[in-house]
């Protein structure tokens, strides 16, 4: 077997949850890192606002879990969320050490902005493009590493389980993986095999998320026999900017914890009608007043008005956003910016510990794909890119612990089978499931529910899955169709989810139950013993 064929640990996913494993892993393992693309095209290079951390002598970590406890709507669980945030100071130092440059004010200490949810200014930003200043320092810190082996354009397709091939050892041996490049599946060996792939906004129409966020790690998961929880939380980020040739780009939250107003199109503020801390509410209630609000008036959209600022602090601050606007005609300077909410992140995931521990042994998932209890019903800005480096951390410790002797180097995975498949004729197949899905669930299973749209969704989502399963199982594999596939595995875990919640908590907004329940509970599926495509 080839030396890139065989690792001690193989990460599938290069964000900041991926790359921040590899790194914590390189010094004592050999490990293979994949990503459906190029490195830098997950969520982590696109985050703008910043990462959450208390850094501040007049903050305090009870405060930061106080925000993160009261964002999540009563479903955080605590000891996850004092876990991150005491980790949180102790990843931002790791951060640096990676070479990663936050901005910082004039008497060079650290700029520490404001977003939603948060009572205090904690968070660490490089000016409105943070995730692309991590995601570029930590690819060159792993390009250097001699033990990281970074695998480009491999798409992951399932978790390859010993039981499943009677096989001498059982759970997570390593992954079948399409070499998007010549088109071949590999089979890739690995005595612990982590998911890091990000989340599943795809599944939605209007989304700020890039293309590869089609929920591959939780479908895997899934597949492989590992419960997944609470993906009814799907978070809709408030302001995206609308405009035909922009469908994804985010005006970010910080823009609204420097001062910018929400305005209706008559240029009244409106906020202040649905929470007393206005634009500075948490995520959901934003996103349902401008929802409500779009909806009332027939609007195509509402406005973020930033113009009052002076010129010089809005080109410091936001320069990204200054030049995506400026490209499309809009100088945010002077005038208002059109937004739209859009779906934005995962909140529910592959139900983890504190380390990425799945259900399936020598399985992990961590970052995004996860549901390690810190984000409950709502995930509070910047909490994210905290959740990808502490628990990336944790999970490293964990697998360094281990003595991996249990997977013997002799175990011969069984190569992929594709006898029975031809080349397909009927890829319009794809496109159209793929257009198709993805708007029911926009306008079904979106910001506001109801018992009545989440059936009509899950109707369409067991014809789209047979018919796609179909396809999956007569076709040769192309990463089109397996997006496809996991999209439509995931809007049917999202479904299910929404269903067995009979409350409005957090995201989860249901017009036909309204209230919150007194006790607040996960939803957990468990996938059935017998489970398999
Ligand atoms: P990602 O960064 O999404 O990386 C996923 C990786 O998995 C990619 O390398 C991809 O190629 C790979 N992958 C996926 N499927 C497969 C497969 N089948 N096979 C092989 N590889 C695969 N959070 C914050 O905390 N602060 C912010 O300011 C912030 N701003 C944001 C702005 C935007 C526009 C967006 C979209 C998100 C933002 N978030 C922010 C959320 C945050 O960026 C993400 O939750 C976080 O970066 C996710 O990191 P990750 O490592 O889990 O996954
Ligand atoms: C933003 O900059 O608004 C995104 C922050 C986040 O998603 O945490």
């Amino acid at each position: 077997m080839s030396q890139h064929n065989d690792f001690d640990v193989l990460v599938i996913g290069s964000g900041a949850a991926g790359l921040a494993l590899a790194l914590s892993l390189a010094h004592n393992l050999k490990v293979g890192v994949l990503s459906k693309s190029s490195l830098n095209l997950g969520s982590t290079q696109w985050a703008q606002g910043g990462i959450a951390a208390v850094i501040d002598q007049g903050d305090s970590t009870q405060q930061h879990i106080k925000d993160t406890l009261r964002a999540g709507a009563g479903l955080c669980q605590y000891d996850a969320v004092r876990f991150t945030v005491e980790r949180g100071s102790d990843a931002i130092e790791w951060l640096l050490n990676q070479q990663v440059r936050f901005s910082k004010n004039q008497e060079n200490q650290f700029h520490l902005t404001q977003e939603g949810g948060h009572s205090y200014r904690r968070i660490l930003h490089a000016a409105d493009a943070t995730g692309a200043e991590i995601s570029q320092a930590l690819i060159t810190q792993a390009k250097h590493h001699p033990n990281i082996h970074l695998l480009t354009n491999r798409l992951a397709i399932d978790i390859i389980l010993g039981e499943k091939f009677q096989l001498p050892h059982s759970g997570a041996l390593g992954a079948y993986v399409l070499n998007i490049e010549t088109g071949h599946v590999e089979a890739l060996k690995a005595k612990s095999t982590v998911l890091a792939t990000g989340g599943a906004s795809k599944v939605y129409l209007y989304t700020s998320n890039p293309d590869g966020s089609t929920g591959d790690g939780i479908a895997m998961a899934w597949r492989a026999g590992a419960r997944v929880a609470n993906m009814e939380f799907n978070q809709f980020h408030p302001t995206c900017l609308f405009h035909p040739q922009a469908k994804t780009f985010l005006i970010s939250e910080a823009v609204r914890g420097e001062g910018g107003k929400l305005i209706l199109p008559s240029g009244e503020r409106f906020m202040h009608r649905f929470d007393d801390r206005a634009e500075l509410a948490p995520r959901d209630i934003v996103a349902r007043a401008i929802d409500h609000e779009m909806k009332r008036l027939g609007a195509e959209c509402l406005y973020l008005d930033i113009s009052h600022k002076p010129t010089h602090f809005i080109e410091q601050h936001f320069p990204t956003i200054l030049d995506r606007c400026l490209g499309l005609g809009i100088d945010i300077r002077k005038e208002p910016i059109p937004v739209v909410p859009a779906a934005h992140y995962t909140c529910g995931g592959v139900l983890t510990d504190h380390f990425g521990q799945t259900d399936v042994p020598n399985l992990y998932a961590i970052g995004e794909t996860a549901y390690s209890g810190l984000h409950g019903a709502n995930r509070l800005a910047s909490n994210s890119l905290l959740e990808c480096v502490v628990f990336a951390r944790s999970c490293a410790e964990l697998i360094l612990d281990r003595s991996p002797e249990h997977q013997a180097a002799e175990v011969q995975l069984p190569p992929w089978d594709e006898s029975q498949v031809t080349d397909s004729d009927e890829d319009v197949v794809i496109a159209h499931n793929w257009d198709e899905l993805r708007r029911f669930m926009w306008d079904y299973v979106g910001i506001v529910r109801t018992d009545k749209r989440l059936r009509r969704a899950k109707h369409r989502v067991d014809l789209l899955r047979n018919e796609i399963n179909e396809f999956y199982s007569n076709y040769k594999v192309t990463s089109d169709l397996l997006e496809l596939r996991n999209l439509v595995e995931v809007a049917g875990l999202i479904v299910r989810c929404a269903m067995l919640r009979k409350e409005s908590r957090g995201l989860h907004y249901s017009l036909s139950h309204q209230r919150l329940l007194p006790k607040a509970t996960d939803t957990i599926l468990t996938p059935e013993p017998s489970y398999t495509h």
